[in-house]
Parts: structure tokens; C-alpha cells; sequence
């Protein structure tokens, strides 16, 4: 009786156990079927249309409302003046974030190191502006934009170098 137990409890645990299992690989087939049919993602924009047509106006939109310049008529605060202001900016920062992600995706990504932690590396800059913005603190927002610069120019460096005399060339 206490063998015959012990027995059904047992099958009862296989017979849980083969339940989910096949729960579990359920989702892991479908995942598999999806890359092997057809692309999981569209990414007919290469990484020169993400720079030229997502990030870089976003970030330029970061940069021109980061700071203070000095003009004929004197010393202009570029930083947000309203809650709308600052909200477009802050807008603009979840742009940066998921451009990130956008670089990281397979078919974009140069490889699985470096690349990865410069396109993180951006996402992480984009949630400092975001924020700094959303605080409307504008020494973070500062920090956040020279953060945000130095991955550019990181990744650049390591990937390609002839962007780098380009952006000099326009200063
Ligand atoms: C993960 C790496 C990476 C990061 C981060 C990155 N870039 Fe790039 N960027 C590249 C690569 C690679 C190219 C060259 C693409 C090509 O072959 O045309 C490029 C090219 C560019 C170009 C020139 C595009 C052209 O028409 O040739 C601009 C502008 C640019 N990046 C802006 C930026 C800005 C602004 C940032 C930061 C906000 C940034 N990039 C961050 C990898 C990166």
C-alpha cells in the first residue's frame, strides 16, 4: 500500500514534470520557427540611415538645448525655459535609448563585444538625459550630453575612424 503510494505520487510527479517540459519548449519552438521563416525584425535601414536619420538629429536636439552660447547679443541659455521644452528634449533622450537597441539588433551589430557595449553604452546616456530632463536639473542634462558624446566618439573610433575627421572638419 505504502509501495503503491509512493509509486503514484511518483508518476505524478513525471507525469508533471512531461507537462512542463512541453510548456516550457512550447514558446522556445515558436521563437526557433520565426528566424528560420522569415526576418524577426525589419532592418532595412542600415547603421548609416540609423546615424544620419534617428540619432544624430536626436542628439543633436540634446546637444543645441545643453548649454549656453555666446552670440552678438550676448550670453543665451540654450536649456529648456518650460515643462514643453523639456518634455520635447526628454522625447527626444527615449529616442537615444532606443536607438541602442536599434544598433544592437542582428543584421546591425558589427559583432557581439565591443559594438554591444557602445550601442548599451548609448542607451544608458539616453537614460541619464531622460532624467535630467524629466528633474529638469540641467547640470545632469549637461553631464548626460558630454556622456552621450563620448560613446559617439568611442564608437566611432573603434569602427570607424574616418567619421571622426569628418565631424572635425564640420567644427
Ligand atoms: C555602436 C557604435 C556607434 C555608436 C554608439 C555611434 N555610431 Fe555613428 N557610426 C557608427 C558606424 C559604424 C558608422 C559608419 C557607418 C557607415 O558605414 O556608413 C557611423 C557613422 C555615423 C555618421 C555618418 C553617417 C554617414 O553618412 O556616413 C554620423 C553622422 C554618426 N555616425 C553620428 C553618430 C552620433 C551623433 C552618435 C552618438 C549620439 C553615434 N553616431 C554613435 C557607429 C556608431
Amino acid at each position: 500500500m505504502h509501495i503503491l503510494a509512493s509509486t503514484l505520487r511518483k508518476t505524478t510527479l513525471i507525469l508533471l514534470v512531461g507537462g512542463f517540459l512541453v510548456a516550457c519548449s512550447a514558446p522556445e519552438e515558436t521563437q526557433t520557427s520565426a528566424t528560420t521563416d522569415g526576418p524577426a525584425y525589419n532592418t532595412s535601414l542600415n547603421v548609416t540611415d540609423i546615424m544620419n536619420l534617428v540619432l544624430e538629429p536626436a542628439s543633436d536636439i540634446l546637444w543645441d538645448s545643453g548649454g549656453w552660447i555666446l552670440d552678438a547679443s550676448g550670453y543665451e541659455e540654450l536649456y529648456p525655459t518650460t515643462d514643453e521644452g523639456w518634455a520635447y528634449v526628454r522625447a527626444q533622450a527615449a529616442v537615444i535609448v532606443e536607438s541602442g537597441n536599434m544598433l544592437a539588433l542582428p543584421g546591425r551589430a558589427e559583432d557581439n563585444d565591443a559594438w554591444m557595449i557602445y550601442a548599451n553604452g548609448l542607451s544608458e546616456a539616453g537614460i541619464l538625459a531622460m532624467d535630467a530632463a524629466a528633474a529638469q536639473n540641467e547640470e545632469d542634462f549637461f553631464q548626460a550630453g558630454a556622456q552621450l558624446y563620448s560613446v559617439c566618439t568611442a564608437c566611432h573610433q573603434a569602427y570607424n575612424p574616418d567619421i571622426l575627421n569628418r565631424f572635425d572638419d564640420e567644427d
